[in-house]
C-alpha cells in the first residue's frame, strides 16, 4: 500500500465512525483542511519535476476524490440516521385510544329548576333572574321586614363588606323574595303608559297589566346539616292583578306539584304560618297518597296574599292589585323526586352521585 492508499484508508475509517456532524467536520479538516493530509501533499509538489507532478499531482487528486466521496457518504448515513431518530421521537401510536370526552349531563337541580320554569311557562308565568348580592333594602325593608324588625333574626344572613346607599351593608340574598319588589319595579316602568291609562280611567274598565313572573336562583344561609345548605336555591312565584286570591294561589300550585311530580295522587295542606311579606301566610305542605313517602307531610313552599306595604313598594296601587307570592325550594323537591335524603350531595361536586342523573 502506498502513502496515499493508507491516507484514503485512514480518512475513510475516521470518516465513517464519526459519531456527529462536529466528529465529520473534525475528520474532514484533517485530511482536506488547510493543513490537512492531503493539502500538506500538494504543497510539498513544488519540488518535483514536470512529469512527476502530472504523476503525483493526478495520485493525489484521485485520492482527495476518494475522500470527498467517504464524507458525502458519511454526511448522507448522519442526516439517515438523525432523521430516523426524529421519526421515531415524533411517531404516532395511531393504535391508542383517544382522550375519551365524556358527554356532560344537567345538575339535578338543574334539571328541577327546568321542569319549574317549563310548567310556570305554560301558565303565562315570565321567568326572571336577578342579583345574588342584593341591598338590605331590597332583601329585607321594601318586604316589610324593616331594621329592627324580630322578624330579621328568622334568617341567618351573610353580609357583604359593602355599604349601600343607606348605610346599610349589602347581603347575600337569604331568599329570592326580593325579586317580588325588582321584578314588579322593571314591569311597572316597562308598561308605564298602560298602568298610567288603568290609573286615569274612572270607569274601571281598563285593567292594569298583570304581573306573572317565577324568579328561580340561589339563595344564601348560614346553616349546613343534611338538609341545610349555606348555598341553595329557591325560586320565587309572584301573580299580581286586580283581582287574583288565594284561591287562585291554591289552583295554581296544587297544579304546578301534580305536574311536577307527575302524580295526581298528592294532596296539598295550607298551614297558617308568619312571613312579614305576606298576610294571610301559609306553608305549604303535600303529601303523597302512594309510595315510598305515602302518608308523609312535607313542607315544599312557603306563601300569603302578597301585604299591602309591599305592594306600595312596589310601585302599585294596593287598593287595586292584590295577588300572592310563594318561594320554593328546588332542592328539596329534587330529593323529593330523586329520593335523595342528603342535600349536600348536590353541592359535592363527587360524580359517582352527580352520573346517576343522567
Ligand atoms: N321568602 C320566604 C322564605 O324564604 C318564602 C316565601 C316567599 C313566603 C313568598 C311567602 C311568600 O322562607
Amino acid at each position: 500500500m502506498n502513502d496515499l492508499d493508507a491516507i484514503v484508508a485512514q480518512a475513510q475509517a475516521e470518516l465513517s465512525t464519526a459519531a456527529t456532524p462536529a466528529d465529520l467536520e473534525n475528520a474532514k479538516a484533517r485530511f482536506l483542511g488547510k493543513s490537512g493530509r492531503i493539502t500538506e501533499l500538494m504543497k510539498g509538489m513544488g519540488a518535483l519535476s514536470v512529469d512527476e507532478k502530472k504523476t503525483r499531482g493526478a495520485a493525489i487528486n484521485q485520492a482527495k476524490q476518494a475522500i470527498e466521496a467517504a464524507l458525502n457518504a458519511s454526511r448522507q448515513a448522519l442526516a439517515n440516521a438523525e432523521l430516523a431518530l426524529q421519526l421515531k421521537a415524533e411517531a404516532l401510536d395511531v393504535s391508542l385510544p383517544g382522550r375519551q370526552r365524556g358527554a356532560g349531563g344537567l345538575h339535578p337541580v338543574s334539571r328541577t329548576l327546568e321542569r319549574i320554569e317549563a310548567i310556570f311557562a305554560s301558565m303565562g308565568f315570565d321567568v326572571a333572574d336577578g342579583p345574588e348580592i342584593e341591598s338590605d333594602w331590597h332583601s329585607f325593608t321594601s318586604l316589610n321586614n324593616p331594621p329592627n324588625h324580630p322578624a330579621r333574626s328568622m334568617q341567618d344572613t351573610f353580609y357583604v363588606d359593602i355599604q349601600g346607599e343607606d348605610g346599610i351593608a349589602y347581603n347575600l340574598r337569604p331568599h329570592t323574595s326580593p325579586m317580588q319588589v325588582r321584578y314588579a319595579h322593571q314591569h311597572v316602568a316597562r308598561h308605564a303608559a298602560a298602568f298610567a291609562a288603568a290609573a286615569a280611567d274612572t270607569t274601571g274598565t281598563l285593567k292594569a297589566p298583570e304581573i306573572r313572573v317565577i324568579a328561580p336562583g340561589r339563595t344564601y344561609r348560614i346553616d349546613s346539616d343534611a338538609t341545610h345548605s349555606p348555598m341553595f336555591h329557591q325560586c320565587e312565584g309572584l301573580w299580581l292583578g286586580e283581582n287574583v286570591s288565594f284561591k287562585d294561589l291554591k289552583v295554581v300550585f296544587t297544579d304546578f306539584c301534580r305536574r311536577f311530580f307527575e302524580s295526581d295522587d298528592l294532596v296539598l295542606r295550607f298551614r297558617p304560618s308568619f312571613f312579614p311579606f305576606t298576610e294571610p301566610s301559609a306553608e305549604v305542605d303535600i303529601q303523597f297518597q302512594s309510595g315510598p313517602l305515602a302518608g308523609r307531610w312535607l313542607e315544599v313552599a312557603g306563601s300569603g296574599q302578597v301585604h299591602p306595604n309591599v305592594v306600595r313598594n312596589m310601585g302599585l296601587d294596593p287598593e287595586r292589585v292584590i295577588g300572592f307570592a310563594f318561594g320554593m325550594g328546588p332542592d328539596r323537591l329534587t330529593m323529593l323526586r330523586y329520593g335523595v335524603s342528603d342535600l349536600r350531595q348536590f353541592f359535592d361536586g363527587d360524580l359517582r352521585f352527580l352520573s346517576q342523573f343522567q
